[in-house]
């Protein structure tokens, strides 16, 4: 017998949502040079979490190579989802959702992760989600069980990654608010770019950080572009110029260790105060704020991260920064998404395509 739905709203209906509270979600993450597999319960516990990094697959080239990144994935994902459905103790059929990130991101690898997604769905019957990538980490830090509290909406995003540097209100699901932008490089790029020219190894963050511990950050006066400047766009190139040249008159020597180590504190230093201004600045924008989220690969930056918390505290709010492997690229935020897109009533789609460019704001919603 057909039954017909008696409910209008974009909530499901209770007793969808009852056949939902165990239903997995398992996530594909393969926008960049990780490959990542999770599995959520619907109520946003972790069955299973996997990350396989590329890292030595292109650590000869200095660089990702989107040809290596897209094969990789491709080699790597029927195991390692096999290996997430081991740890689950669940069989494909047993999923509920299957979600992959379809961008933005290296669109060779979007295809290999979001097609091999399309067709688990297909053979199990599984609703497919694509999501965004910056959805995944605007997201994460209502995973339950992460903060004391997870963040009610609006909160404030700050997106700090390889590819991103922005700041964004959250304001529900599905509805983003852009504040403010780099005009030039992503911090991360400003953080790699500058471990390269101190000779330091990939990934150029975390070894600047920790290089930047026994250095001095009082050794250098650099620019600090933007601050004080109105609204909240970033600006990183000036600062990456004045610190090339700091190390050009090193360059037919090596570098003394000293030098680099008091380079690297200044440098993390300006990083951390332009950050802290422009995210004052966005705090000031969305007086209603219930948190500081800190998220993308540099939030796991020490420094940057008791800075912004200064930065909440001085507005009245809280930081929250989820742990790292949360921070950094991993596939629990995009199973976690999916998952907040379904409780919110908003299904997967089949036909979402993948897309290299896909701003957060052009994520609308009924
Ligand atoms: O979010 P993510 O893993 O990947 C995307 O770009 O989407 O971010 C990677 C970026 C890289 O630029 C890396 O150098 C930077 O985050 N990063 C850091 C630290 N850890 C990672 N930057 C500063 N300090 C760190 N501890
Ligand atoms: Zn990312």
């Amino acid at each position: 017998m057909e039954r017909k739905a008696t409910y209008s709203s974009l909530e499901p209906a209770p007793e969808t949502r009852s056949a939902l509270s165990h239903a997995p979600m398992l996530a594909i993450e393969s926008s960049c040079d990780e490959t990542a597999v999770a599995i959520l319960a619907d109520d946003g516990r972790i069955l299973a979490e996997r990350v396989l990094s590329q890292f030595a697959d292109h650590a000869p080239f200095g660089g990702v190579v989107p040809e290596i990144a897209a094969r990789a994935h491709l080699a790597a994902l029927p195991a390692m989802v096999r290996m997430a459905l081991a740890d689950a103790g669940l069989a494909a059929h047993d999923l509920a959702g299957i979600a992959a990130t379809s961008g933005p991101g290296l669109i060779g690898g979007l295809i290999v992760g979001a097609g091999f997604a399309k067709g688990m769905a297909l053979a199990t019957g599984a609703d497919f989600y694509g999501i965004n990538h910056l959805e995944a980490h605007a997201l994460t830090a209502r995973l339950p069980g992460l903060a004391v509290a997870p963040p009610g909406f609006p909160y404030l995003l700050l997106l700090v990654s390889g590819g991103h540097c922005q700041l964004v209100a959250i304001e529900g699901v599905g509805r983003y608010r852009r504040l403010g932008s780099t005009l030039d490089d992503a911090v991360g790029e400003a953080f790699d770019k500058v471990a390269k020219l101190l000779g330091l190894p990939l990934p150029g963050g975390p070894a600047l950080e920790a290089l930047a511990r026994e250095g001095n950050a009082r050794a250098h006066d650099l620019p600090r572009p933007m601050r004080g400047r109105p609204g909240c766009d970033f600006s990183f190139s000036g600062l990456k110029t004045a610190v090339a040249q700091l190390i050009a008159p090193h360059q037919n020597g090596a570098l003394p260790r000293a030098i680099a180590a008091d380079i690297a504190a200044s440098f993390q230093r300006a990083v951390s105060e332009i950050l802290s201004d422009r995210t004052a600045h966005a705090l000031a924008m969305l007086p209603g704020a219930t948190a500081l989220v800190a998220a993308g690969g540099v939030a796991a930056n020490q420094e940057i991260r008791a800075r912004l918390a200064g930065t909440a505290e001085a507005a009245g709010t809280i930081l929250i920064a989820p742990p790292l492997r949360l921070c950094t690229d991993n596939a629990v935020m995009v199973a976690w998404a999916a998952l907040e897109r379904r409780h919110a009533g908003q299904m997967g789609d089949i036909a979402t395509i993948c897309r290299p460019r896909w701003p957060l704001q052009e994520l609308a919603t009924p």
